[in-house]
């Protein structure tokens, strides 16, 4: 079999991962590289020393500073695109129209919720692969969670809780894993507050200083996600309570994964792994790349990080209009928390 051909949208800069950049194509390629179907061969940055220094890392021979341009010349199979949120949409369908076989784009899907339906929509009519880059589900943590779960270990699944820093760029992550746990039940409703006064920016997206919020999945399972820094009362990344017990995964301060069955907390062994690590990213891309060759739904499927993005968008929607969201969210194109703070919604805060 031929090899697939992958480039790369969006290379970054090398450097300690910051507010500044994480430069995740580097993430991106170290999982790459360990695919044996995979040939990275080429890459597009608007920073023409970001494309050169990260070709020269991974023997790529060819780099363009404009990637219409790289999608013209070169016939990719698969495009990671790895820049800030506001380019994922229109970048996604420039890479399906261009005839791309499979796309695995950064989170989070996009910066407003006609952006995410739209990529999503155009990757379906053209039988592209679209996958979104959250790589929390091939963590060890996680994944021994599910298996507690599914084994019954809790008995039934009642409710989510969990604690992130916003819902949009980090919670996206955390929500999506809600999603993994509760079967990918879509939302049903959501309801929210958010706090906004002072202005807050995750790859140049706006989002909360704090915020609450809860919902509803179509299984009915409720979910609680609570954001901001410092203590938020929760103490962990995703809390499964279940009619006989409970699980933490990513206890603040404390254990990877642990269970409580009636009695007390068990920790359980993930083999020194925690929530955190780019090596799961490598996990990801095996998924990706087995499902495209095999005809089957990924686990970063663009189906899945839908259901995540509505209920964030939604969520926000709730901020906005004071009331209980219902979904489907139809009436909704752009991020309302964002264009709450630009209509100046906050400044008297
Ligand atoms: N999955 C994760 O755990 C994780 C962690 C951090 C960041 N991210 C996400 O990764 C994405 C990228 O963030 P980053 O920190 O890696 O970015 P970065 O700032 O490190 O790199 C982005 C690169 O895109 C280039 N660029 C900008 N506009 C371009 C264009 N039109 N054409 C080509 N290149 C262009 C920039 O020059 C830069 O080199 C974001 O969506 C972010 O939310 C994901």
């Amino acid at each position: 079999m031929d090899k697939l051909k992958i480039g790369f949208i969006g290379t970054g800069k090398k450097q300690k991962p910051s507010s500044k950049g994480f430069a995740m194509a580097y993430r991106h390629a170290d999982g790459y590289a360990l695919l044996d179907q995979c040939e990275m061969v080429t890459c597009a940055d608007i920073v023409a020393e970001n494309g050169k220094a990260f070709a020269e890392s991974y023997g790529i021979r060819r780099t363009y500073l404009d990637y219409h341009e790289m999608l013209e010349k070169e016939d990719l199979d698969m495009v990671s695109i790895c820049v800030w949120p506001h380019l994922h949409a229109q970048m996604t369908i420039d890479c399906a129209e261009a005839g791309v076989r499979a796309i695995h784009c950064e989170k989070p899907m996009a910066s407003n919720w006609a952006d995410s339906k739209r990529m999503a929509q155009v990757c379906e009519d053209r039988g592209v692969q679209l996958t979104f880059n959250h790589q929390r589900r091939f963590a060890r943590p996680f994944r021994k969670a599910k298996e507690l779960l599914l084994a019954g270990e809790i008995g039934e699944l009642t409710r989510l809780e969990g604690e992130v820093g916003n819902i949009y760029d980090g919670g996206t992550h955390f929500i999506d894993m809600f999603g993994f746990f509760n079967f990918e039940s879509p939302g049903e409703w959501v309801i929210g507050q958010a706090d906004c006064r002072n202005e807050n920016r995750a790859f140049g997206a706006i989002v909360e200083n704090f915020g609450v919020f809860y919902w509803q999945y179509q299984n009915g399972v409720h979910a609680l996600m609570v954001s901001g820094q410092g203590n938020l009362g929760i103490g962990a990344a995703s809390r499964l309570i279940g009619t006989d017990g409970i699980i933490e995964v990513g206890v603040r301060g404390g254990a990877a994964l642990r269970i409580k069955r009636p009695g007390s907390w068990e920790e359980i062994d993930c083999e020194g792994e925690g929530i955190h690590g780019a090596h799961f990213i490598g996990r990801a891309l095996e998924d990706t790349i087995e499902a495209l060759l095999a005809g089957r739904e990924p686990e970063l499927s663009a189906r899945r990080a839908l259901n995540t993005t509505e209920i964030i968008f939604a969520a926000y929607e709730s901020c906005r209009r004071r009331i209980r969201i219902d979904l489907p969210l139809d009436d909704v194109s752009d991020n309302p928390l964002e264009s709450l703070f630009n209509e100046g919604a906050y400044s008297a805060g």
